[in-house]
């Protein structure tokens, strides 16, 4: 079975996987999801990703049905039977299925989904040059912590990108930069990485834990709070963090070349760490 679904307990082909129309992930986003990768075909930070699945759900109101470990058995089996490499694995919960009403009634069975599909690393060339991107306005709402399956203002600024022929849409709220339309946001300045903080205004990736712990070992300075679009700008280098972007250089914001127009030494050395992490 190559791409592979499980839907509340049942392993199927992906092709052939459904929900009700009456699930409320698919009526209101009313549910929460995660994205992980692996590398060697092991989950990569399957804790921490496990960490914020609960943290997000718990936000919500929402049931998290499984424990850590039935999650680690159910994924290794789907990754099993897909037989990949390496894959993307998608992990959604919804608060189940209910005639429409936006209040939700109590004891809901929850609707947990996985899906697991081929992982396609972005080419290396891409990697080696860095990418463009833009800014948009950030118009998402006060808690972008909860990775929640609300994703439209997200949806619409990747389009936008898309659009124009850039990697990525980095969201500015009020002047500041909160982060990527799928990825967290690192402004280098010199030495220092100066990124958006834990709280409401991003969703803390996993990748960026990872990425700040390696900083900090490597000696650089950090200050986590939202650089001005004057500092995206002025930046001597500028990167991406995400479970499918990895470490990403930012070459170009808004047609304006940042730093030299290439990777920089900042994120060549963290890259290369990152690397050596997932080896
Ligand atoms: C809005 C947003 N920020 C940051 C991230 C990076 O998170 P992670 O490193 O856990 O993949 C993502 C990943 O999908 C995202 O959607």
């Amino acid at each position: 079975m190559p791409e592979t679904a499980f839907v509340s307990g049942r392993f199927l082909p992906l092709a052939d996987a459904k929900v009700p129309i009456e699930d409320r992930g698919f009526q209101f986003g009313d549910g929460v999801y995660e994205v992980i990768r692996t590398y060697g075909g092991r989950p990569f930070k399957l804790e921490a990703h496990f960490a914020r699945l609960n943290r997000s759900a718990k936000a919500l109101d929402l049931r998290q049905p499984y424990s850590l470990e039935q999650w680690d058995g159910y994924i290794s089996e789907g990754l099993r039977l897909a037989g990949f490499r390496e894959s993307k694995i998608y992990l959604q919960i919804t608060r189940g299925v209910a005639p429409r009403d936006h209040a939700f009634p109590p004891d809901l069975q929850p609707t947990v989904v996985m899906t697991i599909r081929e992982l396609h690393a972005l080419p290396t060339a891409v990697q080696a040059a860095g990418v463009d991107a833009m800014t948009v306005q950030d118009l998402r709402w006060g808690r972008c912590d909860i990775k929640s399956l609300n994703l439209l203002p997200n949806v619409l600024a990747r389009q936008q990108a898309k659009q124009a022929g850039v990697f990525e849409a980095i969201l500015v709220k009020n002047g500041e930069v909160t982060e990527g339309s799928v990825s967290n946001v690192m402004v280098v300045e010199g030495r220092t990485l100066i990124t958006a903080p834990e709280g409401p205004l991003i969703l803390s990736g996993v990748t960026r834990e990872v990425v700040l712990a390696l900083a900090r070992r490597e000696g650089l300075g950090l200050k986590e709070c939202c650089p001005s679009r004057e500092q995206l700008y002025a930046a001597t280098e500028v990167f991406l963090t995400g479970t499918t972007v990895e470490l990403l250089s930012v070459v170009r914001i808004d047609g304006k070349v940042i730093g030299t127009g290439q990777p920089g030494p900042v994120t060549r050395s963290l890259a290369k760490r990152f690397a050596e992490q997932t080896a």
